[in-house]
C-alpha cells in the first residue's frame, strides 16, 4: 500500500466552551452527546418541551441542570455557552429570537423548512449578532476529512465526478414529525450531500431534480426518494440519488460516496445509512494509478465514523471561531443558506417537471 498520511480528525478548540442543549431528542442521544463525550466537551444544561424525555436524557448522560423553559435556559446559561439547538427545522427560528445578543449557536439542519425560513434565520442571527453555524456535520466525518485531505494534497488531481448513491431502508418512524411535512427527503436527508457537494465544488450553476413518495410509505407525503443533479457545466459531474425504500435485505443496500479526479478516485461506504442509526462498518477505498500500471484499489483504515465523530467537528469549528482560534466557520449560517438555496432550487425543479417530449 502506498505510504500516505491523510488527516482524519477535525481541529479541536484549545479551550472547549460549555454547551447548553435546546432539544434533547434522538439525534442528541445518538450522536451529539456521544461525540461530546469523546471530545471532552462539557454539557452544562438542557431544555426540551417534553420534560419526560429531558429527564430520561439527564439520567442517561448526567446532564447537570435541566431547565423548565427556554427563558430559564437562556437566563442560567453561562455567558460563554454555546447553545446547541436540535429541534425540528421549523422550530429553530423562534428559539434563535430568544438567544441573547452576541452569543454562539449551533443549529441542527435543516436551516428552517424552506428558503424563506432560512432567510428569516439568517436575519435573526445577523440582528442578534450571533456567531451561528448549521450542523452540517457530514463535512467533518473522518472519511470526508480524509477525502478532502487527499484532494487538497493534489493526489486525486482535478475533481471531475462526485456521486452519492443511497439504496437503503430508512426507519422514517424515528421522525414522527416528518409525516406532517411537505418536504422530507431532500430537506432532511439528501441536504447533507448537497451541502457536501457545495463544500467540494462550490455553488452550482443550477439544479435538476425529482423527488417523490413511495407506495410503501403512505404516511410520508414529503418524498422519500430523490434524484438530484447539480449543474457545474462540463465539470465536475455531480449526482445524488437516494432510494430509502429498498426493502430487499442488507445484501444489496448501498450507501456510497464517490469522488473521481484526473489522477485518482475514492469510494466510501458510509455504513451509518445501512442500518440507521446503528450502522454497519464504513469502508474507505482509493486508487492512485501509476503510469503503465493497472489501477489497484487500496483500503484505508479510518478511525471513527459519521455517528458520532462527525459531530465533534461541527461543534469544534464553532468553538474555535468563538475563541478566536480561527477566522473560518465552514458551516456558518451565511454559508449554510447557500445549501438551503440549492435545496430550494431542487424542489422548484421537481415541481416544474421534466422537459415534455416533443411530438413525433
Ligand atoms: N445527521 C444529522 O444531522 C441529523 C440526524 C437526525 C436528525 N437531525 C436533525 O435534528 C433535529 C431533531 O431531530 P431528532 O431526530 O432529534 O428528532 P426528535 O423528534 O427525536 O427530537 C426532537 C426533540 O426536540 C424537542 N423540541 C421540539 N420543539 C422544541 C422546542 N421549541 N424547544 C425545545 N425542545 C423542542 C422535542 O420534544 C424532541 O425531544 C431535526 O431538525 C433533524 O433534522 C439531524
Amino acid at each position: 500500500m502506498p505510504d500516505f498520511d491523510f488527516r482524519q480528525t477535525a481541529a479541536l478548540p484549545a479551550q472547549p466552551l460549555p454547551i447548553v442543549s435546546i432539544g434533547l431528542g434522538g439525534i442528541v442521544h445518538d450522536a451529539h452527546y456521544p461525540a461530546y463525550r469523546i471530545a471532552g466537551f462539557n454539557v452544562v444544561g438542557g431544555f426540551d418541551i417534553d420534560s419526560e424525555r429531558a429527564a430520561m436524557m439527564r439520567q442517561k448522560f448526567g446532564i447537570p441542570a435541566l431547565y423548565d423553559s427556554l427563558a430559564q435556559a437562556v437566563a442560567q446559561a453561562p455567558e460563554n455557552a454555546v447553545f446547541d439547538i436540535a429541534v425540528p427545522g421549523g422550530a429553530s427560528a423562534d428559539i434563535l429570537r430568544r438567544i441573547p445578543r452576541g452569543r454562539a449557536a449551533l443549529i441542527q439542519k435543516p436551516m428552517g423548512e424552506d428558503l424563506a425560513e432560512a432567510r428569516a434565520i439568517l436575519r435573526i442571527c445577523r440582528q442578534r449578532q450571533l456567531t451561528a453555524a448549521v450542523n452540517f456535520q457530514l463535512r467533518f466525518a473522518p472519511f470526508i476529512i480524509a477525502a478532502r485531505d487527499m484532494l487538497s494534497q493534489g493526489l486525486l488531481g482535478e475533481l471531475s465526478d462526485m456521486e452519492v448513491r443511497m439504496q437503503v431502508n430508512t426507519p422514517w418512524h424515528l421522525w414522527p414529525f416528518a409525516a406532517a411535512l411537505p418536504r422530507v427527503e431532500i430537506l432532511y436527508h439528501s441536504i447533507h450531500y448537497v451541502d457536501l457537494a457545495r463544500s467540494f465544488c462550490g455553488r452550482p450553476n443550477g439544479v435538476y431534480a425529482k423527488t417523490m413518495n413511495h407506495p410503501a410509505s403512505p404516511n410520508l407525503r414529503g418524498g422519500s426518494r430523490s434524484m438530484i443533479i447539480l449543474d457545474y457545466g462540463d465539470n465536475p459531474r455531480v449526482n445524488i440519488t437516494a432510494n430509502h425504500s429498498h426493502i430487499f435485505g442488507a445484501e444489496k443496500q448501498e450507501s456510497s460516496l464517490k469522488f473521481e479526479g484526473s489522477k485518482g478516485a475514492i469510494q466510501i461506504r458510509a455504513g451509518l445509512n445501512m442500518n440507521y442509526p446503528h450502522g454497519v462498518p464504513d469502508r474507505f477505498e482509493y486508487v492512485l494509478p501509476s503510469k503503465g500500471q493497472p489501477p489497484r484499489w487500496h483500503s484505508l483504515d479510518i478511525a471513527g465514523s459519521w455517528f458520532p465523530e462527525a459531530f465533534i467537528g461541527a461543534m469544534a469549528s464553532l468553538m474555535r471561531r468563538v475563541n478566536g482560534e480561527t477566522d473560518e466557520l465552514p458551516t456558518s449560517v451565511e454559508d449554510a443558506i447557500e445549501t438551503m438555496a440549492t435545496v430550494e432550487a431542487a424542489y422548484q425543479s421537481s415541481a416544474s417537471g421534466g422537459t415534455a417530449l416533443p411530438s413525433v
